[in-house]
């Protein structure tokens, strides 16, 4: 029995139906009525508490108060992060995965990205020269997927280029759908893990040369805590979990184009070409348009925050669109203002779009 009388309560068995029609908007809703940045409910049939703000979001990266094990629902596993990954751990084996993951960002890992991300956008600019028109989105999904085999390793055929930007979008596009298309992100999955656990195994069977910097000989080498190599399924997981979330990048940059398109005022300053006002309209565009709505952990042991109690277990949602739209964080924050950011590296502030870490801006 939750002795948590103080925590505000939205009623009803379960909320779940409603948080798939309010999307975006199911957390900030209930902040407004309940005036409140944490409040309890019900998802997936088990209590939920949701966590709005920075200073609630400073509280769910605390990893001594969360933990990722177990949190993130089976509809989202099977298509969004697979299972095995980065994503699902805790403590010191999550450390020494994701050191694995940051082993390849270094400056120059990033340099390279930003070169091949211009060669592979300049030969598809050309190719649209006769074209009478494009849908940027599809194209740049493309463009990316060239970028990010050609920088892992992983070998691309010309003719496959589609095929595996499709397979890799359905996985970042399909995990909120609750039509039969849901499935389809799990299809894409299930065949894109068996595509790269089979460069794996050529990989470690010497049937297949890879540069040692690459992610593809990285991550087939990679050996866990406990000295042990990761076996295929998991390799293959880790690997999209580059290949995939760079893909969702294309996202952003349709987003990018919206904004120039909805702001013409506030694009103008991207024609100077300075590169700190470049920065400061894609850290808008990361703010200020949607990607994930939140992220979820469970609470590690009891204790207690602002006089509210987290019991062990609980699932609890950080509100990552509602937090990079918090009154409390951001002035006027449903304007679209680059600007804001001028001053941003000496803030506090955190976008918290891409969970806690710093951005990968391309
Ligand atoms: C489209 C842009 C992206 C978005 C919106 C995004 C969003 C996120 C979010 C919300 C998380 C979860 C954080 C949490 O647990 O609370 C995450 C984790 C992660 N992302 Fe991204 N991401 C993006 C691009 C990338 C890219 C390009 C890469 C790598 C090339 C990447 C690699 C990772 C990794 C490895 C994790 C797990 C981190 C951990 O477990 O500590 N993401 N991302």
């Amino acid at each position: 029995m939750s002795n948590n009388s103080n925590m505000p309560k939205e009623e009803g068995l379960d909320n779940s139906l409603k948080l798939l029609k309010e999307g975006y908007q199911f957390i900030i809703n209930r902040r407004h009525t309940m005036q409140s940045n944490v409040f309890e409910t019900k998802l997936l049939g088990e209590k939920a508490i949701c966590l709005s703000g920075s200073e609630a979001a400073k509280i769910f990266y605390d990893n001594s108060k969360f933990k990722r094990e177990g949190a993130a629902p089976k509809p989202v596993e099977k298509t969004l992060f697979g299972e095995g990954g980065v994503q699902g751990m805790d403590g010191e084996a999550h450390r020494h995965r994701k050191a694995m993951f940051m082993s390849l960002m270094s400056k120059e890992d990033l340099e390279e990205i930003r070169r091949l991300t211009k060669k592979h956008w300049k030969q598809a600019a050309e190719a649209w020269e006769s074209q009478e028109e494009i849908t940027l989105y599809e194209e740049v999904k493309k463009i990316i997927t060239r970028v990010a085999c050609e920088w892992t390793g992983v070998p691309l055929e010309e003719d496959e280029v589609a095929l595996r930007a499709d397979q890799l979008s359905e996985m970042f596009e399909r995990p909120a759908d609750v039509s039969l298309g849901h499935f389809k992100g799990w299809r894409a999955r299930a065949k894109a893990e068996k595509w790269i656990e089979e460069l794996i195994k050529e990989v470690r069977n010497e049937e297949r040369d890879v540069e040692k910097s690459r992610a593809l000989y990285a991550f087939a080498w990679h050996r866990d805590l406990e000295d042990q190599l990761l076996d295929e399924e998991t390799a293959a997981v880790e690997i999209l979990n580059l290949l995939r979330p760079m893909v969702a990048v294309s996202i952003y940059v349709a987003f990018t184009a919206l904004a120039v398109h909805q702001y013409p005022e506030k694009s103008k300053d991207l024609e100077s070409g300075d590169e700190n006002k470049l920065q400061y309209f894609i850290q808008e565009v990361r703010r200020y348009y949607p990607f994930f709505p939140f992220t979820a952990a469970k609470v590690k042991d009891t204790f207690t925050w602002k006089g509210y109690t987290f019991e062990e277990g609980t699932l609890t949602l950080l509100d990552l669109y509602g937090t990079n739209h918090h009154p409390d964080d951001w002035e006027n924050p449903n304007r679209f203002e680059p600007e804001r950011f001028r001053e941003w590296e000496n803030s506090t502030l955190v976008t918290v779009v891409q969970g806690n870490g710093s951005p990968l801006i391309f």
